[in-house]
């Protein structure tokens, strides 16, 4: 049985975030919508973790809680050792669900702007937002508006604008949905390049278990809504992992199996 035992971490690396007992109840006109029942996970530092789950399980919202942008209904959520309360962590980088370039800024621009904020000297950025281009492939669009680009390019620009200022934990809200198969392994082969230098801790929510169990240390199953830990595998596939040939090994089949038959079965019990 690969399943992860939660507590068995602490004897390990340090724990960079770490969520408690949390839920999170929605207050509508018609009442209250429980989103996430009663989750609890340990995220060490330098760990690759995905998060998977049927829509509306509340992925968004835990997201959106450890980022400190949503308060939990109960329950505690720690980043770096200190507890989030409203505040956004200055180490902390977040790709959201829904594009957010700013459509009057250019590719450059756009890349820019954490460094702008953070008073960066003109002449560092201009080299780091080169430097990041070049590992997106995105330089000849360096001068493109967002509504010139695809929605892969798109994509790969969010991705930078998170990566500029070197965040430390980086949170992913499906950065690759919706984009074509060749796009979408040409992206998983920069972020695990770009993971494997700079050794960030990264939680992803995805809705492709394939890109889970890929990119992953380890995949968590969330339960339909209100939503808890269903299971939690560890991914015992070493790096660096060539993503083109992965998806045929038995390796990757016998993940894929173990996970989807507690995935598979939300989907199920929802039909
Ligand atoms: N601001 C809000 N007000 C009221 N209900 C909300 C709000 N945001 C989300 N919800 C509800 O909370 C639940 C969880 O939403 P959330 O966006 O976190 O799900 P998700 O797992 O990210 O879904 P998806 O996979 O479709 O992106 C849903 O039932 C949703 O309708
Ligand atoms: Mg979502």
């Amino acid at each position: 049985m690969r399943r992860h035992a939660l507590c068995t971490q602490s004897a390990g690396p340090r724990v960079v975030i770490e969520l408690d007992h949390v839920s999170k109840a929605y207050q509508t006109e018609t009442g209250s919508t429980w989103a996430v029942g009663d989750v609890s996970l340990r995220i060490a530092n330098g760990e690759f973790v995905s998060i998977v789950g049927p829509s509306g399980c509340g992925k968004s919202t835990l997201l959106n809680m450890i980022a400190g942008f949503l308060a939990p209904t109960s329950g505690t959520i720690t980043v770096d050792g200190a507890r989030v309360a409203g505040q956004i962590h200055p180490s902390l980088g977040y790709i959201f669900q829904k594009d957010t370039l700013l459509p009057w800024y250019t590719v450059h621009k756009n890349v820019a702007l954490g460094l702008k904020f953070q008073d960066y000297p003109e002449q560092q950025i201009k080299d780091r937002v080169a430097e990041l281009l070049e590992l997106g492939h995105l330089t000849a669009f360096a001068n493109a508006y967002p509504h010139q680009l695809s929605g892969g390019m798109r994509r790969r620009v969010a991705l930078l604008m998170t990566l500029a200022v070197k965040p430390r934990i980086v949170l992913m809200d499906e950065p690759f949905g919706a984009l074509d198969t060749h796009t979408k392994t040409h992206l998983h082969r920069e972020l695990m390049d770009i993971w494997r230098k700079l050794g960030q801790t990264i939680l992803l929510v995805t809705h492709d278990l394939d890109e889970a169990i890929m990119l992953s240390d380890r995949v968590v199953v969330l339960s339909s809504p209100p939503s808890t830990v269903l299971y939690d595998e560890r991914i015992n596939i070493a790096h660096p992992r060539d993503v083109f040939s992965l998806r045929g090994s038995p390796q990757f089949l016998e993940h894929f199996q173990s996970i989807w038959g507690v995935l598979g079965q939300q989907f199920r019990a929802a039909a």
